[in-house]
């Protein structure tokens, strides 16, 4: 089965079209020469980009000198208002500080402590999507998007989603995914940050999520000091003092990070699981095994998660085709030369997942769905040199490990209660802030017998 792709651009594209595609959608602005590139260059004005492909370039960035190559500031913009200064976009030492306390948040047994949180959000999933599965075709994402925001509302704070306040940050999420662009215009074209003018919306909703999360980080700075808080994530974040220095985070530091893993951990996960919902729904003999599996193995206990091997391929592949981080960029610090080009300082490091992933001089069968390829020589090899879902080296998400308990516990558990159908269009992927369906990703649910 071949899923659906984006029409590339075709042949040369002018500055302003390329910005204006662009913020429209980072993919369609691309040409589908880059699936077969190893290193495209993009000069325009003052856009100076070069898209990595070649492992050897995406490892020197992001794992070999990382430090030569931060996150770019022009991409981090539009996350600003929303992110403040967070692990998320900050570089440097405030990044080192930021880092070290959340890596020692998540240290080993974090995403054991997690599964409960996990099992319940996915029961109450099922008792949502049963009023839903008569048979009609019906948009998954918004569902997907509601469960892994209550997964990470569970492993943060301890509260479900139904709570006055997680519900009312999701809510306000939605209005600020709605309001915010890709990119801030303004940042992409390298004005200073005075100049950089966000959408009103866009503030306006950040500036409400913001208050809601201090809300939540205040109960439990209390409930801390009283000796009452629950064990969870926020409470580890909040007491986890920096090995360097010895203190922990501030309070407008813990708003920015909460802000973050509730972004960074709820619209990837449900971007993948909405993609590898519908892949299944397009694929029966694949939606039929991970059934099987899950009569058979799924359980409310953490051990089961080793056992849901084909529910894992089918994320894991999912995570290839549709990744949701489709792309990230870093800025050069100095000047070099890669493959033989002069790549000045400042330049803009383009690396894509979505065309790694895909690539046509690395992977057997790029663009098709093929969960046993990871059982292949070529899979075995390519996930180790040409497969980033989560990025790597040092900047690599501290929620990997989480993400593939979550993802293929929740696609078992919901395959395992409902037989999907694919509907009458395929979606076309689109780049938000995550990868998404232009029109949604609709699918069909029916109660299974
Ligand atoms: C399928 C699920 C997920 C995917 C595909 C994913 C992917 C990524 C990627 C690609 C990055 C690096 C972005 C860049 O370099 O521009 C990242 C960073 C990050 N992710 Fe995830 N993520 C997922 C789930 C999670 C979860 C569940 C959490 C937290 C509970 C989380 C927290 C973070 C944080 C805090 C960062 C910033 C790390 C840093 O820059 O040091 N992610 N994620």
């Amino acid at each position: 089965m071949i899923p659906p792709r984006p029409a590339g651009r075709q042949g040369k594209s002018s500055v302003w079209r390329f910005v204006r595609d662009f913020r429209h959608d980072i993919l369609t602005a691309q040409s589908d020469r880059l699936y077969r590139a190893w290193m495209a260059e993009f000069r325009g004005g003052v856009v100076h980009s070069f898209t990595c492909n070649h492992p050897d370039l995406v490892q020197l960035i992001l794992t070999g000198q990382p430090q030569n190559f931060p996150k770019s500031p022009r991409m981090a913009a539009g996350l600003e208002p929303l992110l403040g200064n967070s692990s998320f976009i900050s570089n440097d030492e405030t990044w080192l500080r930021q880092r070290r306390i959340i890596n020692l948040a998540f240290e080993r047994g974090r995403v054991r402590q997690s599964f409960p949180a996990m099992w319940d959000a996915a029961q109450a999933a099922i008792a949502r999507l049963e009023l839903q599965a008569d048979g009609s075709e019906r948009d998954i994402e918004p569902e997907t998007a509601h469960l892994a925001a209550d997964v990470i509302f569970r492993s943060l704070f301890s509260i479900p989603i139904e709570d006055r306040i997680a519900g009312q940050v999701f809510q306000s999420f939605r209005a600020h995914q709605a309001a915010q662009p890709m990119v801030n215009l303004g940042a992409l074209l390298g004005l200073p940050r005075w100049a950089r003018v966000h959408r009103p919306g866009v503030r306006r909703s950040a500036r409400r999520i913001r208050s809601l999360i201090r809300q939540l980080v205040d109960e439990r700075a209390a409930r801390i000091e009283a000796g009452v808080a629950p064990p969870d994530l926020a409470t580890k974040l909040m007491t986890t003092p920096d090995p360097e220095n010895g203190c922990p985070f501030s309070r407008g530091e813990m708003v920015d990070e909460v802000a973050t893993f509730f972004l960074a951990g709820h619209e990837t996960g449900a971007s993948a699981l909405a993609w590898a919902l519908y892949l299944l729904s397009e694929s029966p003999e694949w939606q039929d095994r991970v059934a099987r599996e899950a009569r058979a193995r799924l359980a409310p206990e953490f051990s089961c998660v080793r056992h849901l091997e084909t529910s894992r391929a089918v994320f894991r592949e999912a995570l290839r085709l549709y990744p949701p981080v489709a792309m990230t960029v870093r800025e050069s610090r100095h000047e070099g030369i890669m493959r033989g080009r002069r790549v000045p300082r400042g330049a803009q490091m383009v690396i894509s997942p979505w065309h790694l992933h895909r690539h046509e001089r690395l992977w057997d069968n790029p663009h098709g769905f093929d969960p046993a390829r990871w059982d292949s020589e070529n899979g075995k090899e390519c996930q180790k040199t040409a497969y980033i879902p989560f990025s790597a080296g040092q900047r690599v998400c501290p929620g990997a490990g989480f993400a593939m308990v979550e993802g293929p516990l929740l696609l078992s558990a919901i395959v395992g209660a409902f037989r999907l159908d694919p509907p009458a269009t395929p979606p076309q992927p689109i780049m938000r802030l995550t990868l998404r369906g232009k029109d949604g990703i609709r699918l069909r649910l029916r109660r299974r017998s």
